[in-house]
């Protein structure tokens, strides 16, 4: 075998953000937007790496210098899996790898994170080395903490095992939940989220009111179990009301914005049962939920207060090889 393409799908947070980072469990769902990536075998001992999408090309290095010394950003996360996968294996194979995304990385869907999944997939198919889902985990886990130094891995998850997962970090629970349909309507700010740097001004916040942090991560909690039954009950009302409550609990530890709060009040108004960011917060995305006479209204409100709709289907399989 000398050439492997796979894909895996990009995600959105549902509920629990921030506070899975601090033990609690989040719901995730994947997106129909993929990321693409070919594997190739080659006879030289490099690294090679085409991705277009993230400004990369013709970037090459020696395989025994990869995941050292200077790594431009694009390059990071295939990178650095690829080190960790090659190490862990002792393989010492060459490879060229190319990626195509269908969706921009600026969207707060986890190209990064599903890129890294990807290379895993692809090279292990190359190498003929069977992995079980958790040591695939494990494996693209510990890549985004040598580069991030923080995450909960739940975006890992969702490229991994597809669908819509209850999450526990790092990766202790990943529960895959049977939900219907669910028409979620996605709103994107135009403004790209620094995760890590929200996740780290939570962390110093909630270490200056422990007490207050601690009863409202309890509260996000809460949150996340009911949602759990919402889904899938397919109560999209109450899901809405659970979006509300968890959007107040994000403003309460710092990580909305202006542009977040303009668009999620656009939707509540134009008669969403409930609206919420998604992800870290700052930027990215916003998600709501409406009845289905509603959702054309609800879209236009978010488009009228300057966001971009963006039709995704959520609910997706998980890493393939095509
Ligand atoms: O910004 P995103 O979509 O990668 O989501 C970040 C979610 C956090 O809970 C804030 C961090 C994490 O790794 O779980």
């Amino acid at each position: 075998m000398k050439k492997v393409t796979v894909t895996a799908p990009g995600k959105l947070l549902l509920f629990g953000e921030h506070a899975v980072v601090h033990g609690k469990p989040c719901i995730v769902t994947s997106v129909n937007q993929r990321l693409q990536l070919k594997a190739e075998k080659i006879n030289d001992k490099l690294f090679i790496l085409e991705a277009p999408d993230v400004a990369i090309s013709n970037y090459e290095k020696p395989l025994n210098k990869i995941g050292k010394g200077e790594i431009p950003k694009g390059a990071k996360f295939i990178e650095l899996a690829l080190a960790n996968f090659l190490k862990k294996h002792r393989i010492e194979g060459g490879v060229k790898i190319t990626t195509i995304s269908q969706f921009k990385s600026t969207f707060g869907f986890g190209s990064s994170s599903a890129s890294a999944v990807c290379l895993i997939k692809a090279v292990s198919e190359l190498f003929s080395i069977k992995l079980s889902q958790k040591e695939f985990f494990n494996i693209a886990y510990k890549t985004v903490i040598d580069i991030q130094g923080v995450g909960s891995g739940f975006d890992l998850a969702a490229a991994i095992y597809g669908g819509t997962l209850y999450y526990v970090y790092p990766g202790k629970i990943i529960k895959p939940l049977k939900i219907n349909k669910l028409p979620l309507i996605v709103g994107y700010t135009g403004i790209k989220a620094d995760t890590a740097t929200l996740v780290k001004a939570v962390n110093a916040k909630a270490k200056k009111y422990p007490k207050i942090f601690k009863s409202i991560f309890d509260d996000i909690e809460l949150i996340v179990e009911d949602a759990i039954k919402a889904l899938l009950k397919n109560d999209l009302e109450k899901l809405g009301e659970l979006m509300n409550l968890n959007q107040g609990y994000l403003e309460a530890i710092g990580v909305g914005s202006d542009r977040l709060a303009n668009l999620i009040y656009a939707a509540r108004n134009a008669g969403a049962f409930g609206a919420k960011l998604s992800g870290a917060g700052g930027g990215d995305c916003m998600i709501a939920v409406a009845s289905s006479r509603n959702i054309k209204a609800v879209k236009s409100a978010i488009k009228d207060a300057g966001g971009q709709v963006l039709e995704v289907v959520v609910n997706i399989e998980g890493v393939k090889r095509i």
